[in-house]
């Protein structure tokens, strides 16, 4: 790894995270006056930063307001988009704090201090996708190291490990890590980081995070938990001891399936610092208008979390009762196998459940050409529900072995429960159901 994230690098004790965020040239504003022509004007004509630190605060009011301020020019109450490539300079090299959005953009910014805030984290890391934000974390390693990764995950997940990051040096072993023993047993000298989700996409197993980021550090390896099936809503894998925080925040984050996106979140400098430094080289950053966007979903975070919980509760009790159904994942269910774990690290179940249906793919084809208020469709988190065959969509790029292995089979069924009024979505499952 090209940087020591353990067991040297513990990670530092929580500081006042970016709750308010500081323009490095807060001090002078560029404004073009009415002859077109460029001038500063004194920060004495700008707003005085807000005296607050929204760290003080509970996480519903750190949704709406950590990372941002008005805007100091015209006390805009909205962070503005910064639909900028680019920004003037007083003089060679003299600038305002920003010079190319590639490598900072104020909206961008906001978004990344308010991520920081939710995660409990000190650094942010806004990436232009899910993908490429665990693409930046595997550039943090160096030829020759070796990952464990848990064996279910986003399809997209192995697809990035196996085909792109195997060509550039770097292994791969998958294991199951709710079996500790095999988990300890993977780890060697050569390995640098383990990579987990938890819940899982799509069988949802959980994770024991705490226990796992303890054999980690006892050996000298790094913890990288994508937290994108809970947000930081219902889990915070800092707090357990993970050293980074992935997210696609194309999904709950943002929550209106409108953007795509993603972030990393650490409390390492070194980590941080070697992000931002790839975020400006490999350029696979969010544009102003996507980090707006997701900034603007955050707001509603809470609220919609505990919506999407409380339905996915009652449809997963409706299915579990259903004879058409064969067995359901979630994990507010006391039948699933790491209950106990769930309710030990999470404030909440999440809005995603799987089922397996009896029969297999002519039931389940069936069924999902059925639903009408459920949307056939790839991706989860947003206000509506979804509903997917992982076998043949979000998991195809998973070879058919590792598939069957795992039990993603022609029966099993994904769901994503939206906010919708919960008797609708139980009639639309019951009326699809064979
Ligand atoms: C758990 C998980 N992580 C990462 C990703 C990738 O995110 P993105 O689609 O934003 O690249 C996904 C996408 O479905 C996912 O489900």
């Amino acid at each position: 790894m090209k940087i020591r994230l353990c067991p040297e690098a513990s990670p530092p004790s929580k500081v006042s995270v970016a709750g308010v965020v500081t323009f490095a040239s807060s001090s002078l504003t560029c404004v073009r006056t009415s002859t077109g022509q460029l001038a500063t004007r004194r920060a004495t004509e700008t707003m005085d930063e807000p005296d607050v630190n929204y760290d003080d605060y509970d996480f519903d009011t750190r949704s709406i307001f950590a990372g941002q301020r008005p805007d100091p020019t015209t006390g805009a109450l909205m962070t503005p988009i910064y639909q900028t490539s680019t920004y003037v300079q007083r003089s060679p090299g003299e600038d305002f704090g920003y010079e190319y959005s590639r490598t900072h953009n104020p909206t961008r910014d906001a978004l990344e201090g308010c991520l920081a805030s939710l995660e409990g984290g000190e650094h942010g890391v806004a990436f232009g996708s899910g993908c490429a934000a665990m693409a930046m974390v595997m550039h943090l390693l160096e030829s020759g190291d070796r990952v464990v990764s848990c064996d279910d995950l986003y399809g997209g997940s192995h697809r990035l490990f196996t085909g792109v990051m195997e060509d550039m040096g770097l292994d791969f072993e998958f294991v199951d890590m709710t079996d500790l023993d095999t988990l300890e047993a993977a780890i060697d000298d050569d390995t640098e980081l383990l990579w987990l989700e938890t819940p899982t996409n799509p069988l949802l197993k959980v994770y024991d995070v705490e226990r796992i980021c303890e054999i980690a550090h006892d050996a000298g390896v790094a913890v990288a938990v994508d937290n994108t099936f809970l947000s930081p809503y219902f889990q915070q894998p800092l707090d357990l001891g993970a050293d980074l925080v992935v997210h696609s925040t194309t999904k709950f984050i943002n929550g209106h399936s409108d953007v795509v996106g993603g972030a990393v979140i650490t409390n390492h400098d070194e980590a941080a610092e070697q992000l931002k430094f790839l975020q400006n080289s490999v350029g696979a950053v969010p544009g102003p208008m996507d980090a707006w966007l997701v900034l603007r979903g955050i707001k509603t975070l809470p609220v919609r979390m505990r919506q999407h919980a409380e339905n996915a509760q009652q449809v997963a009790e409706f299915l579990e009762g259903h004879e058409a159904v064969e067995r359901v994942r979630f994990p507010g269910l006391e039948s699933h196998p790491q209950y106990e774990i769930a309710q030990k690290q999470t404030s909440g179940p999440g809005g995603v459940i799987t089922f397996y249906l009896e029969g297999g793919l002519e039931e389940a084809r069936e069924m999902l050409e059925t639903v009408r208020i459920f949307s056939l469709a790839e991706s989860l988190g947003g206000v509506e529900s979804l509903i997917e065959h992982p076998a043949i969509m979000t998991h195809a790029s998973m070879p058919a072995d590792m598939r069957r292995e795992l039990g993603i089979t022609d029966g099993l069924v994904r769901i994503s429960v939206g906010i919708e009024d919960i008797d609708d979505l139980i009639g639309d499952l019951d009326r699809a159901l064979p």
